[in-house]
């Protein structure tokens, strides 16, 4: 029977385990290892490899991607640590200019080191990414839209580009989520995802998925998973199963407070730009429309002045300042010193990443309530 999206939310295909009690939530398997009765038939071994809870995230991560494989990490960096070890030195990563500064500072700090070539494009740009191509490229890695400056890229497009030339193509799908957007569809190879944010959706726990099709690479990434051990605990494997339940009702809802904030913000005095992708004048709009169903609930916008930004920061009482994203509690970022403040001084001057950009992260309270703390936070 092939169940909708809200109903997989909740019970994904089929249960992966299941022992005698039936129970309704999915038992989290508190254990470090697992008995055998006989050799060779052993279903569980040890959980830095093994482990029900959370083979069964993977199975409803995996199906809500549209996905054969999910991969749990102990958090989305540990994902793309993992992701860049299918890597081996000399090859060349091409990825998006605008991304969480945690990745720019792995590729810049780490996969620089172990040999491996990056370059940041602007991916918005189909001639910029075309150009950027090398002989080596394995990888292009992008996030749509972009954290935080929201841009949009066009998924298709860059995988035909990267296919072309014996890329692969990665996709951080943690800003819109599977409820909004299915990378694999679209032709990408690896859905990355923070699951830290909107797919536990409760600010309680760090975790992160590599989701995919290939299983010749999803082989190779659970033998890097459980040799560098990077697995999720099975405490948080059942967090995301429970946030997930509620994923599809969570991020429709934000998005439709997110909306009412965007036209709250644009027609403040105090308030100089909004980067909103669900705005018809945003660049990157159609291109989101016709690869996405939503356009989530993340919103960025500058203000008239540091001034402004800094007051805003002090003065918010319902949303909290934050780094991080996705949950019930709105958070309000400075990505300038919390999230990018290791992106390297050009590019973020480039990108427009300064004093005056506010990241937003729409969460679950009344939008009235939202626009009320935001309104006397940005007033002198
Ligand atoms: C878009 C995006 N990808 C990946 C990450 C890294 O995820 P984590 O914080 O779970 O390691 C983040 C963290 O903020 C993010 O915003």
């Amino acid at each position: 029977m092939e169940w909708s999206f809200d109903t997989r939310c909740i019970h994904g295909e089929a249960h992966a385990y299941q022992d005698g009690a039936r129970s309704v939530s999915f038992p989290i398997y508190q254990t470090a290892t697992f008995g055998h009765s006989l050799i060779g038939h052993e279903q569980f071994n040890y959980s830095r490899q093994d482990n029900p809870t959370r083979l069964q995230l993977e199975e409803v991560v995996a199906s809500l991607e549209e996905a054969k494989e999910a991969i749990a990490f102990s958090s989305g960096m540990a994902a793309v640590s993992a992701l860049v070890e299918l890597l081996r030195p000399g090859d060349h990563i091409l990825c998006g200019e605008d991304l969480y500064g945690g990745v720019t500072r792995l590729f810049d700090q780490v996969c620089a080191k172990n040999g491996i070539e990056v370059s940041y494009v602007d991916t918005t740009s189909l001639s910029q990414v075309e150009a950027s191509i090398r002989p080596n490229t394995r990888l292009m890695h992008v996030e749509t839209p972009s954290n935080p400056m929201m841009k949009v890229t066009d998924i298709q497009a860059c995988a035909r580009i990267a296919h072309a030339h014996g890329a692969l193509l990665s996709v951080d799908n943690t800003f819109l989520t599977p409820v909004f957007q299915r990378p694999l569809t679209l032709g990408a190879d690896i859905v990355v995802h923070s699951g830290s944010k909107y797919l536990s959706g409760h600010n309680d726990t760090i975790s992160g998925f590599l989701v995919l099709n290939e299983l010749e690479i999803a082989d190779r990434l659970r033998l890097i998973a459980k040799t560098i051990g990077a697995a999720l605990a099975p405490f948080d494997c059942w967090l995301v199963l429970r946030g997930l339940k509620t994923l599809h009702v969570r991020v429709r809802h934000q998005e439709r407070t997110a909306k009412k904030i965007v036209e709250t913000l644009e027609k403040h005095p105090l308030v100089r730009e909004v980067y909103y992708i669900g705005r018809p004048g945003h660049p990157g709009y159609e291109v989101n429309q016709s690869q996405a169903t939503g356009s989530g609930a993340m919103i960025s916008f500058r203000t008239v002045d540091q001034e402004t930004a800094h007051r805003a920061l002090k003065k918010v009482r319902l949303i909290t300042f934050a780094e991080s994203l996705g949950g019930t509690e709105s958070l309000l970022t400075y990505p300038l010193t919390q999230t990018h403040c290791e992106v390297p001084g050009p590019l973020r001057e480039k990108l427009g990443i300064d004093e005056t950009l506010l990241r937003l992260s729409v969460g679950l309270e009344d939008a009235e309530d939202l626009v009320k703390d935001l309104t006397q936070a940005l007033e002198k």
